[in-house]
């Protein structure tokens, strides 16, 4: 199967260093080979320990088409199994999540421990010897690593170590996480979603998109930097910040010289003066002076994690695709872990205002994607420039870097995926 739709799909000749042809959108054939070589084989974000901090708690998601499950068991360990029956194929949890110590099948009533193991069958004088139930556990993913709390699977056996394929991100990681006092995030604070009629691909380029906010935002641009600083400066031609391609699929938007030039962080939540210095003590107390001080002038890092893990302000957002063109977009606020409650409040605040329904943000984005969707109904001609800033890219130490505004992070997206795409 794989082979055949290899050989129809060409992709060096739909993905070029300056154009990419549209119909990798919209080709329900290339989703098909999406699950089977990047959904099914690379390392897919999954889920936040702190979602599960209790015995018995689970979660239900997706890798992918296929449904799991992320659960606890009673010795803190966590486990990721396939959500489907052993015996005619049910999904064996219903909820999106809660606490349990089984799981049991409605049809037929097989039930699970939380670790995936059948510990009962009803009725089980129809089944005779040679049936060991040791033999029906749930199907565990193969392959499950975490960094920082952030828990990412493999549903191949074999492959890059989860450290190898994050490469750069693990430091940016880190500098999204020791933000904590504590070094250490919480994700528990529910979750905002928005769906839309589009391909998964383009929440993944817009995420790192450096040319759009100026224009598809300038309201909430124009709002947010109020006062502060000239837009111009921060998402501009004239800015100092960068676009940076990391490799494997990582792109950054490298805002610090940005807030170098300005002594902080531009688009920030603001909080009290005494909130401020407990917040700077309790950071010096972790990581000393000098590195605390750092790590807030830095504030936030802002990239995305192929195929499905974007980091921006204080929130990650998480991209699952339904079909070619139907895909989900979870954003999730996160907590500082030892930081004082108003900073707390202050990030829940900025992602309710900035990402829900009614924000300032993110429904523009979720418009534009599916305005490009229909777009790409457009048969006549179906390329799409990527050229911007092509020629005044440079090499920093073998890693691509450019203007913020310009296509880099968008070229090295497409670099990886026709890397991924191509191989055997
Ligand atoms: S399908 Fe689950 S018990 Fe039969
Ligand atoms: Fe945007």
């Amino acid at each position: 199967m794989a082979t055949m739709l290899t050989s129809e799909v060409n992709y060096q000749e739909l993905i070029q260093s300056d154009r990419i042809n549209g119909r990798i959108y919209y080709d329900p054939a290339i989703f098909r080979e999406e699950l089977e070589k990047i959904w099914y084989r690379e390392w897919i974000y999954v889920a936040h320990e702190s979602e599960v901090p209790e015995p018995g708690d689970y979660l239900t998601r997706q890798i992918g088409l296929q449904p799991v499950i992320v659960s606890r068991d009673e010795d803190g360990k966590v486990h990721l199994m396939l959500n489907r029956c052993m015996h005619r194929g049910n999904t064996v949890c219903q909820s999106d999540r809660g606490n349990s110590h089984a799981f049991r099948c409605a049809y037929h009533g097989w039930t699970y421990d939380n670790r995936g193991d059948l510990v009962g069958v009803p009725y089980a004088a129809g089944y005779d010897a040679s049936f060991h139930k040791q033999e029906f556990s749930l199907a565990r993913v193969p392959r499950v690593s975490a960094h920082r709390g952030l828990i990412f699977a493999s549903l191949s056996a074999n492959g890059p170590t989860l450290e190898e394929h994050l490469g750069p991100a693990k430091r940016l990681i880190d500098q999204f996480v020791d933000l904590s006092p504590e070094g250490e995030v919480v994700v528990r604070s529910g979750v905002l979603k928005h769906s839309y009629k589009g391909n998964w691909k383009m929440a993944l380029e817009n995420s790192v998109d450096g040319y759009h906010p100026n224009i598809l935002h300038h309201a909430a641009m124009a709002m947010m930097m109020k006062g502060k600083n000239n837009m111009e400066s921060v998402f501009g031609e004239g800015s100092d910040a960068h676009a940076r391609d990391l490799g494997n699929g990582t792109a950054q938007l490298d805002l610090n010289p940005v807030h170098t030039k300005h002594g902080g962080r531009v688009v920030a939540p603001t909080w009290s003066k005494q909130t401020d210095s407990e917040y700077r003590a309790a950071m010096g107390r972790q990581y000393g002076t000098e590195r605390a001080e750092t790590i807030l002038a830095e504030g936030p890092p802002h990239f995305c994690i192929f195929p499905n893990l974007i980091f921006i302000l204080n929130q990650f957002r998480v991209i699952q695709p339904l079909s070619v063109d139907d895909t989900v977009i979870s954003y999730y606020p996160t907590l500082l872990k030892g930081a004082p409650d108003e900073i707390n409040q202050r990030r829940l605040s900025e992602t309710y205002l900035i990402h829900g329904p009614a924000g300032r943000v993110a429904p523009d984005d979720i418009e534009a994607y599916e305005r490009n969707q229909v777009g790409f109904k457009a048969l006549v001609n179906e390329w799409l420039v990527l050229r911007r800033g092509l020629h005044r890219e440079v090499s920093e130490n073998g890693r691509i870097a450019g203007h913020e505004t310009d296509e880099t992070t968008q070229r090295g997206i497409w670099r990886h995926y026709r890397d991924v795409m191509t191989r055997e």
